[in-house]
């Protein structure tokens, strides 16, 4: 007789927004052989067009409204609670326009990711795109990274590059930006989901060895 196969690991993805990146993920983890499942997908925008791509997907959906919390950490309270309702293995962040509370983000320690679009350590926070062109840089890109308590500031564990041109404005590079987000995403998350990545003491472990440096996509 067959053993049954090992559950898959179980994923829930947190959006505010227009939910591209998560449409790149549910379609990456609809493939026969993503190592991964979106259990859950969880929105603090009622009206997100994110909850309706995961509807579209027969994705069962939960909203907490952050403006009917009275605080950040009732916020936080009550997204644990329905996180552990669903007990992922990890929890993406795609377009979670909040801030998590350090008591929440030590609870997933190593099991939540975050796309940020910039090459991080550069532009943290917002308006990325607006200041990479204000500053005059040739490179900007996406990082994935391990949240830690430090606001865009946990482990990098991977960047993909695209070229500044002249004539870029922040909306071509969102644009640009983007399309790399799309194609790194599912990457990493299905290095997650077959275990080839952890977040250590000292930084990102890949097959075992801390990373020197973040992987890299380039376009160029
Ligand atoms: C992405 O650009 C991501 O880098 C940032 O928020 C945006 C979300 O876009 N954190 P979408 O909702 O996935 O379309």
């Amino acid at each position: 007789m067959k053993a049954d196969p090992a559950p898959l690991p179980k994923i829930v993805v947190l959006a505010s927004g227009s939910g591209t990146n998560l449409q790149a993920l549910i379609e990456a983890t609809r493939e026969r052989d993503f190592p991964g499942e979106i259990i859950a997908v969880g929105c603090n925008r009622p009206g997100a067009f994110a909850l309706e791509r995961a509807a579209q997907a027969n994705i069962p959906t939960f909203v907490i409204d952050h403006t009917k919390s009275d605080s950040r950490e009732a916020f936080d309270a009550s997204l644990m609670a329905e996180l552990h309702r669903h007990n992922p293995d990890v929890i993406v962040l795609a377009g979670f326009m909040r801030i998590l509370t350090p008591d929440f983000v030590r609870a997933f320690r190593g099991r939540m990711l975050n796309i940020h679009p910039s090459l991080l350590p550069a532009y943290t926070g917002l308006n990325t795109h607006k200041r990479v062109l204000e500053a005059g840089d040739k490179v900007h890109g996406v990082s994935i990274h391990f949240v830690t308590e430090e606001l865009d500031g946990g482990p990098v564990i991977a960047q993909s590059e695209i070229r500044v041109n002249d004539d870029d404005t922040p909306e071509s590079l969102a644009e640009r930006v983007q399309q790399q987000e799309h194609l790194l995403y599912p990457i990493v998350l299905r290095w997650f989901c077959e275990g080839r990545i952890q977040l250590a003491a000292d930084g990102v472990q890949f097959d075992g060895s801390l990373l020197p440096s973040p992987m890299r996509l380039s376009d160029s």
